[in-house]
């Protein structure tokens, strides 16, 4: 059993055999926080872990003891998990244990993505869960906690439910999806944050005394802030020592973070965010948090990423797409833009079949009178001047190519010149009698209204229905301004954030319920809502509309410490690259978005015979692997950021190398992308170690000749190599060195291990 509780020592210990999740019910009946790390053995006593009082009676008591969900107004003056205002103004409350339940398997959440489990069974369970309620005599107010552990994972999903049994309304104004004290601050903060084109910078710096961390107050989780935050040991790399992340499967406004306090506790803490968040709790109604996911790993970071991995790809996407093999897309996007006809599209898609490619689909400016991006967001009928024969007919036409066919929709947005918004102005989010602030020439529609949901539904499904569409990329290009819902009440307008949130969600799951066949993929001009929340519904997602092959290395490596492979769209666009104006070869554009979903995205028509031809070998041979390129264990062999920790022994840290990696799940192959970003003179030759295989195992090794490759490094590596060598010594990397090997930027070659 994963999950015990010891009445005497009143403590639950959620242990899948690698990790240990401690917690007690203190003398008061609050609940305590004990232990998070590498397991400890079931069936002891562990109270004596914590060397402080521990009984969270008196003031000084509570400022010092380390409490699993911490309330407000008794004595611990740290932030808390969550915060209530009753009718008579007063915010102090004081749950206590009441009960608990501990069952097989995992509660769905109403309203909210989450992770699941599929079969529950005591033989095969994949997950336990503990539920712990806790009561506020005074008013009534129940708070229960949710806790599951995993058995192959070691990952813990948390989130709370707030039922109000009182007779009296009470408004919630705070509430974490998961809060936890860790007894020492001896830790690196990881964030990933960013900007348009410039998603998931990876930041890292020592904890210090105070408060640090992140937020989104843009109603959407944001290309600012990626929802988690991962805590390294300052001593671990890629594969040695502690780590552990948070997560947040939301898709709003958010805040993760740390306070370090007097005695060097770390209290980390993610959920929405309070700033912008109020709700209402009738007497019966309730509430449930978002759900966070804590993992662990005492194989540094790159074992941290593969617990988030292997539990986002099987226990949170969902549907037929989940495991099966993601097309590769041609997108027209940056191959027209705006600019479009139904025969240039026809031309494009034939152009993309002949090349290999499996689905083309068709970016902005189908619809209304859109011809550029000033009009017609929520006007979702064909454009005629364009689509003359509307989206089935050239759906039609595309698909007798021998090419699936997608579709681009922008559901939440609408522009002022649009039917919709002469129709309906009000839809638009706005507060009466005050300006509304356009961003991209758009406005939000006000998701959090049922009647607008039910309208999108209505207008989205026949398109979907009578066409041949088999993918949606469903984008969303600006952030939420002038927040506020004509029809909430003036006291519950604190819940409009949410509430657009929660009907998001309703329309994605009415609409992957009604399509189950269509794989969705999510955006938000690139990466501003890549987050654990839309992969509930969507289980791919646009990474970052900056396709440059060198900022990708960069972009990817920050996503991949929390998102696996088959979630994140790569693109092999066009040259001169339209975001950074940068002239990269085609083989290094195709090996870096190899590592991913393949798509391209540029105009097929313009490839010459020898472009057509190494785009040709390109998706053949991704084709080939593509179980691992998308759903393979990935590991970071080598930064391309300057200084950042890598892989204990490699000498290159100067951010003119990547390396990456990727072993199938059944660990018969493994393939090794080397990218060379700026030539060095005189480099010397250089040890890449591999990671992931089986030490005792043998591997025939081999380079992708297609794709181009050095001679020395072909020479000095190919043949027979045992796993042990490959992992302790590694492959020889001749870079700039005396054999023969490539003299220019942005190289790169592909290591194709098979095991004998
Ligand atoms: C932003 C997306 O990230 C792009 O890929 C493209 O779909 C445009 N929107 C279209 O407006």
């Amino acid at each position: 059993m994963p999950i015990s509780f010891d009445a005497a020592a009143k403590q639950f210990h959620l242990c899948n055999g690698n990790f240990s999740y401690i917690i007690k019910i203190l003398e008061n009946l609050s609940i305590g926080q004990v232990y998070a790390g590498a397991a400890l053995r079931p069936g002891k006593d562990y109270s004596l872990l914590d060397p402080l009082p521990f009984s969270g009676f008196s003031n000084n008591d509570r400022a010092i003891t380390r409490f699993e969900y911490p309330a407000y107004g008794n004595g611990d003056f740290r932030r808390p998990a969550f915060a209530v205002r009753f009718v008579d103004g007063s915010t102090v409350i004081e749950p206590c244990y009441e009960s608990h339940r501990i069952y097989a398997g995992k509660p769905e959440i109403p309203g909210l993505p989450a992770t699941y489990t599929e079969k529950d069974d005591e033989a095969d369970n994949p997950a336990e869960t503990l539920e712990l309620e806790l009561r506020d005599a005074a008013s009534g107010l129940r708070v229960i906690l949710f806790y599951t552990i995993f058995a192959q994972y070691n990952c813990l999903a948390r989130h709370a439910r707030f039922s109000n049994r009182g007779n009296k309304k009470i408004t919630l104004e705070n509430a974490m999806s998961l809060s936890l004290d860790l007894p020492d601050s001896r830790w690196n903060l990881i964030t990933l944050t960013g900007s348009w084109a410039r998603e998931f910078d990876i930041g890292d710096a020592p904890l210090r005394t105070g408060f640090q961390g992140i937020q989104s107050s843009r109603g959407v989780s944001s290309a600012q802030t990626n929802p988690a935050l991962i805590l390294r040991r300052p001593a671990a790399t890629e594969n040695e020592g502690e780590a552990l992340g948070l997560s947040l499967i939301y898709s709003g406004s958010f805040i993760a973070d740390v306070e370090v306090d007097q005695l060097d506790i770390a209290r980390l803490r993610t959920g929405i965010n309070p700033d912008s968040f109020s709700w209402e709790l009738a007497d019966g109604a309730s509430f449930d948090t978002p759900e966070a996911v804590l993992a662990w790993s005492d194989s540094g970071l790159n074992g941290l990423s593969r617990q988030f991995h292997g539990l986002y790809r099987k226990h949170l996407a969902q549907g037929a797409w989940r495991d099966a093999e993601r097309p590769v897309l041609l997108n027209n996007w940056e191959g027209t833009y705006f600019n479009f006809t139904e025969k240039k599209i026809v031309e494009m898609a034939a152009a993309a079949h002949d090349l290999g490619a499996e689905l083309f689909v068709l970016d902005d400016g189908w619809f209304g009178k859109r011809d550029d991006d000033h009009s017609s967001l929520g006007d979702w009928f064909p454009y005629g001047k364009k689509l003359p024969d509307g989206v089935a007919g050239l759906a039609k036409k595309v698909t007798a190519l021998g090419i699936k066919f997608g579709l681009w929709i922008e559901p939440e947005m609408v522009n002022p010149d649009s039917d919709l918004f002469r129709a309906h102005p009000d839809w638009a989010i706005h507060v009466p009698g005050r300006p509304r602030t356009e961003q991209r020439n758009q406005y939000v529609l006000d998701m959090g209204r049922p009647e607008i949901v039910d309208y999108l539904f209505d207008v989205l499904s026949p398109i979907f229905k009578d066409a041949p569409i088999s993918y949606i990329k469903w984008d969303m290009n600006r952030f939420i301004t002038e927040p506020y819902s004509v029809t909430l009440p003036p006291e519950r307008q604190g819940e409009f954030f949410h509430r657009y949130v929660l009907g998001v969600y309703d329309l994605y799951a009415r609409l992957t319920k009604a399509f189950p066949e269509i794989l969705f993929e999510s955006c938000s001009s690139g990466g501003a809502r890549f987050d654990p929340g839309l992969m509930g519904f969507a289980p791919q997602a646009w990474l970052s509309d900056d396709t440059d092959a060198v900022e990708r290395l960069h972009i990817q490596e920050g996503a991949s410490l929390i998102y696996p492979l088959s979630s994140m769209g790569a693109h092999v666009s066009a040259i001169p690259n339209h975001q950074t104006g940068r002239l990269t070869p085609l083989p290094f554009r195709g090996m870096v978005s190899f590592f991913g979903c393949l798509g391209y995205e540029l105009d097929p028509t313009k490839f010459s015979a020898e472009e057509q031809d190494t785009v040709k070998k390109q998706i053949s041979f991704y084709k080939a692997h593509r179980p691992t390129f998308q759903y393979g264990n990935f590991y970071r062999l080598l930064s391309p950021l300057p200084g950042r920790s890598v892989t204990a022994g490699h000498s290159i840290t100067n951010g003119r190398y990547a390396a990456w990696m990727a072993v199938s799940q059944d660990g018969k192959e493994a393939i090794v992308g080397v990218y060379k970003i700026l030539s060095n003179p005189n480099q010397r030759p250089f040890r890449l170690k591999l990671e992931g295989l089986e030490r005792d195992a043998d591997y025939q090794v081999g380079v992708w000749e297609d794709g181009g490759f050095s001679e020395a490094d072909k020479k000095f590596n190919c043949g027979d190599r045992g796993g042990d060598a490959l992992m302790q010594a590694g492959l020889l990397l001749e870079c700039n060195g005396p054999h023969g090997s490539a003299k220019r930027d942005f190289f790169s070659e592909l290591f194709l291990l098979r095991k004998k």
